[in-house]
């Protein structure tokens, strides 16, 4: 079956991200001239996704904005002759068919996703993690999807982290089947260095079975008191194929001041007008290092 739907959260409450976050949801942070969330979209959207639903919270009104017409703005672009700059910001707004549905409270990965139950039905869907922005050459849920087609299974996206940094993600037990694509047979979240698996983490994408929403809806809280996704999803390969896809590519935590910092420079290095003037810049800075 075609996948067209995804599901982005941004429900969370950016506290790594203080003080900026405060007022500015960390999905509307800006990574060269788009915010974050503009790159997780387009992602959706290159991999063949038309249908998006945003879970977000009652600070985040600036996201459904964003993707909304703006008619004062645009007449004033228009009469000015600014073409480039109009077409910009219409193109935000036809960007998808994007919807929005509020986590009422925080309780949780899995709850968050929960929520999207009405919108997906009985379709297999992608969930795409609001803070984790990739740079790649096909996108990364796409990838996920190819492998969810080739073996009729959910897909999560993974790629190994350092030892020391498992504790910070879910941690997969996974066999080889071919290429780039693993057997998902366990996985834990947030494992103490004795309980991991492997130093696979599961790396903000997934294609899903909607069958999780029933195992979400018996699932009970787990790590921080929260209802995780990774305890769906353990449940979720037990009973039906789960893969892990080693994703070509690189992930970036925007969430965290480091992978923000990381992702700036590189979305910069790769921007059509300041690409050049960036690379010199950073050269001549370090020199002065
Ligand atoms: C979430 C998930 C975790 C995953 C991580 C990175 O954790 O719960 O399983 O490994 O994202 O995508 P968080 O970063 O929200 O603590």
């Amino acid at each position: 079956m075609k996948i067209t739907k995804a599901v982005v959260t941004a429900g969370g409450l950016g506290t790594r991200m203080l003080p900026a976050t405060k007022t500015v949801p960390k999905e509307m942070l800006p990574l060269a001239d788009k915010p974050v969330i503009q790159y997780i979209i387009e992602e959706a959207v290159a991999s063949g996704i038309s249908d998006i639903l945003v879970i977000t919270n009652r600070a985040k009104s600036a996201v459904d904005d964003y993707f909304d017409y703006t008619p004062e703005l645009e007449d004033k672009l228009l009469s000015a002759g600014k073409t480039a700059e109009l077409e910009a910001v219409r193109r935000t707004a036809d960007i998808a068919n994007v919807f929005y549905v509020r986590q009422k409270e925080t309780r949780g990965l899995g709850h968050a996703v929960w929520r999207a139950r009405r919108f997906v039905g009985n379709e297999p869907f992608a969930v795409l993690l609001g803070d984790d922005v990739m740079m790649s050459e096909a996108p990364v849920t796409r990838q996920l999807i190819d492998a969810a087609e080739a073996y009729g299974a959910s897909a999560v996206g993974t790629q190994r982290v350092p030892p020391d940094a498992i504790s910070k993600y879910s941690s997969l037990k996974v066999t080889p089947l071919s290429g780039r694509v693993m057997r998902v047979e366990d996985m834990n979240e947030k494992p103490r260095p004795e309980e991991k698996f492997s130093d696979y983490a599961i790396l903000g994408r997934y294609v899903l079975s909607h069958e999780i929403f029933d195992i979400l809806e018996e699932t009970s809280p787990g790590y921080g008191g929260e209802i995780q996704l990774t305890d769906g999803l353990k449940t979720l390969c037990k009973r039906s194929p789960v893969v892990a896809v080693d994703f070509e590519g690189r992930r970036y935590d925007t969430g965290s001041l480091r992978g923000f910092l990381e992702a700036t420079v590189d979305f910069s290095l790769k921007h059509e007008s300041v690409g050049a003037w960036m690379r010199e810049f950073i050269k001549q800075k370090a020199t002065e290092l």
